[in-house]
């Protein structure tokens, strides 16, 4: 049974989505259904002091603050969204109402009549602008959404002594997730109670969002979810907002609401990933060896706190990377600006640090006349070893294995060797990035906040329901969770159901984020399947419920940060290889290439999907996801100048997944939905550090900005010379 896991089951969901059977959000059918518009903030900050509607006509409302009944704050962590702007706004894109109605055209002709008067404000657009201080803080009285500071060992001594101290500042920049299917909601009013139907991530947010929202009991509230066409991430946060929108617009008007939000307004409004800056020092010793790592994190909130504080912790907890560095010291912090929230995205705070620290490591080496690789090394953690907050490793961590399979897939030693201008006039070069991700909610999230419940219901006819709320958006677990149930019961796939959730029906397992499904919520189901089989004589009908309990060896101080930051982790390695024109400066990815320990993979196919959508997605950030903030606003908001990797931007990706059973997993599973996306724009950052010889400090890696950096080494001779001036270029001490 554990081999059989493994092998490729037919995805469930897949017939119906590539038939275009599946009926997703706006192919649903409610009788009355009325539409409804968002009038949005045109200014970055200002007081509203008068909106002026047009005559509507019989049967259209408008709905907003004063119609929210019960707190008008959308339930997150700080809770400092409103629904509705009230008398001021805080970014372009800010809802202030609805108007809604039966007729689409007849709402886009009465938004564009509104008129708003603002008195506007200085609003704070950059990172530096809300550093610096100087204008009417956003939040706080600093403008921190989260101020965090940890260290280990005794940096500042550690600098001291140091053989050589190389600095570097790294930036990325917003990435928008891009999902199939734009945002959508459906509120219900009905016998007193609101029921809303969503293109959504986590139930149970919204309903908590509703009922605060609504100041109603939970009886009264119900979410269900509508299969989702992508998300990302991107339906973690946004959906509570959305919901609570068409909820306050059904109970207003009595009738069915249904917002489903155009594409480019989906892409202006709704979070995004953080931008980052990372400033990053390292110390070395006399024989190459990492004696210190200090990081400086700064990430750009938005204007609304979210997701925002856990996103850093996160990022913070990536560092010092897959490297056993004695001491380290890291600040960290996101500020609030006058600029679109930004939230939750595949690897969560991660990818930002892993970029920052691998491109630094692997810039830091060649710098040291050694291969990055013989560098790192050096330096791998190893089973026993002790984290960032003082966490034990204590599960195998197989690096040297997953390094060795992606060296085999790729040729990275001859390849490496051979980087730089090659016979064809362009320049060639090869990197790797080796990272992890830390399974599940980070810290005591899952044992203190989510406390995650599920179910298993036997029918009289022998079939078993599978009740948990996680949800489909196309990364598998309408396939897998039945897999584990079916396995564990030993029974056939085709006999366990798996609707999609309704909290009516369903206890809270949680959220689906955080690479947990599998791992968390599948660990819960294989413990209650096991339970049921043996009890499956008992009663012809039966019901079946667990709840998740920590492993016994895993311990977390929320306050201090100290103890295991995860239960436990996956890891990678990924290879990128490019090319680069020597004229256009345009980057062509050529090869790619990875080993991951997903823990057992429940199904290859699906894992091997994963990988493939999370490597290119973060090509695509890498090197080709440009989206600019000027004024507050976004200059890239359509799919036509906001560019994403499609097939023609990709090489065909070739890896491996190392099967090492995770004992606390469900047949030995860990999570794998967020790590390949983690480590591919480091491995093209140091393919490119290879081919040119130059530091990459910024993604996306743009054509322009290597004609600058490449024309500045030309000039003083670096390029054409290979190593020779790489010393000076970005060297700061
Ligand atoms: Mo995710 S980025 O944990 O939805």
């Amino acid at each position: 049974m554990n081999d059989r896991i493994e092998h490729r089951a037919e995805r469930v969901d897949a017939a119906d989505k590539s038939s275009g059977r599946t009926r997703y959000l706006a192919d649903l059918e409610f009788p009355d259904l009325l539409f409804a518009l968002t009038l949005r903030s045109e200014k970055a900050r200002a007081k509203i002091l008068d909106i002026r509607l047009p005559g509507l006509p019989p049967g259209y409302w408008t709905v907003g603050a004063t119609d929210v009944p019960g707190t008008n704050r959308v339930h997150m962590i700080g809770d400092d969204q409103p629904f509705f702007a009230e008398d001021r706004v805080n970014y372009i894109g800010e809802p202030i109402l609805l108007l809604v109605g039966p007729e689409p055209e007849v709402l886009a002709r009465l938004l564009a009549g509104i008129e708003v008067r603002y008195e506007e404000l200085d609003p704070i657009l950059t990172l530096a602008e809300a550093e610096r201080g100087g204008k009417e803080p956003l939040y706080g009285s600093d403008n921190r959404f989260a101020d965090y500071h940890l260290s280990k060992g005794d940096p500042e001594e550690a600098f001291r002594r140091a053989a050589r101290v190389d600095s570097g500042e790294y930036s990325s920049g917003y990435q928008e997730h891009a999902y199939l299917e734009p945002q959508g909601m459906v509120g219900v009013y009905e016998e007193e109670r609101i029921s809303v139907f969503g293109s959504l991530q986590c139930p149970y947010y919204v309903k908590t969002a509703l009922v605060q929202g609504l100041g109603w009991p939970e009886e009264r509230v119900r979410v269900v979810h509508v299969p989702t066409g992508g998300a990302f991430g991107g339906k973690e946060d946004y959906p509570s907002l959305l919901a609570g929108h068409v909820a306050f617009a059904a109970l207003k008007t009595r009738h069915p609401v249904r917002i489903v939000l155009d594409r480019r307004e989906d892409i202006r409004v709704t979070t995004k990933r953080h931008p980052a800056r990372i400033r990053l020092k390292t110390a070395v010793d006399a024989n190459n060896r990492l004696l210190a790592l200090e990081a400086e994190i700064t990430l750009d909130g938005g204007a609304y706190a979210g997701l925002s504080e856990v996103v850093l912790q996160r990022g913070m907890f990536a560092l010092p990377g897959v490297y056993a560095i004695p001491n380290v010291e890291v600040r960290a912090r996101v500020l609030a600006t006058n600029t679109v929230p930004t939230g939750a995205f595949r690897g969560f705070g991660s990818p930002q640090s892993f970029f920052a620290l691998e491109t630094h490591l692997d810039w830091l080496a060649r710098r040291l006349g050694e291969e990055p690789l013989d560098f790192k090394q050096r330096h791998l953690l190893v089973r026993g070893d002790t984290t960032l907050t003082g966490g034990t490793l204590r599960q195998e961590v197989n690096l040297p294995e997953l390094i060795e399979a992606a060296c085999r897939l790729s040729g990275y030693r001859e390849k490496a060797s051979g980087a730089g201008l090659q016979s064809d006039g362009a320049y060639h070069g090869i990197g790797m990035s080796i990272f992890f991700h830390g399974c599940a909610f980070t810290g005591s999230g899952e044992k203190d906040k989510i406390k995650a419940r599920v179910g298993l219901r036997k029918l009289a006819d022998g079939r078993v329901e599978i009740l948990v709320a996680n949800t489909e958006m196309g990364q598998g677990p309408q396939t897998t969770l039945r897999k584990i149930v079916a396995a564990a019961l030993d029974t056939d796939i085709r006999r366990i159901i798996y609707n999609d959730p309704d909290t009516a029906r369903v206890p809270d397992s949680g959220p689906t984020v955080a690479s947990r499904t599998v791992m968390i919520v599948g660990g819960l189901l294989e413990q209650a399947a096991r339970e049921l089989k043996a009890r499956w004589q008992e009663q012809p009908e039966l019901e079946v419920f667990k709840q998740y309990r920590q492993p016994p060896d895993v311990s977390w101080d929320q306050a201090s940060f100290s103890g295991d930051a995860y239960p436990t982790y996956a890891w990678g390695v990924e290879v990128a290889e490019v090319k680069v024109d020597p004229v256009t400066f345009d980057i062509s990815v050529t090869g790619a290439w990875g080993a991951f320990d997903v823990g057992r993979a429940i199904d290859t196919q699906i894992v091997r999907g994963q990988v493939e959508g999370g490597m290119a997605q973060g090509l695509g950030y890498a090197t080709l996801e440009v989206m600019e903030q000027e004024q507050g606003a976004l200059r890239q908001d359509t799919l036509t100048d906001y560019i994403i990797a499609t097939s023609k931007d990709v090489p065909n990706f070739a890896h491996e997944l190392v099967n090492t059973p995770y004992e606390h997993g469900p047949f030995g599973a860990k999570g794998a939905g967020e790590l390949p996306f983690v480590g591919a724009a480091p491995a093209v950052a140091a393919a490119v550090q290879s081919a040119l010889r130059l530091p990459v400090t910024r993604i996306p890696i743009r054509p322009e900005t290597l004609h600058a950096l490449t024309s500045g080494a030309l000039a003083s001779g670096a390029l054409a010379s290979g190593t020779g001036g790489s010393e000076e270029v970005g060297d700061e001490d």
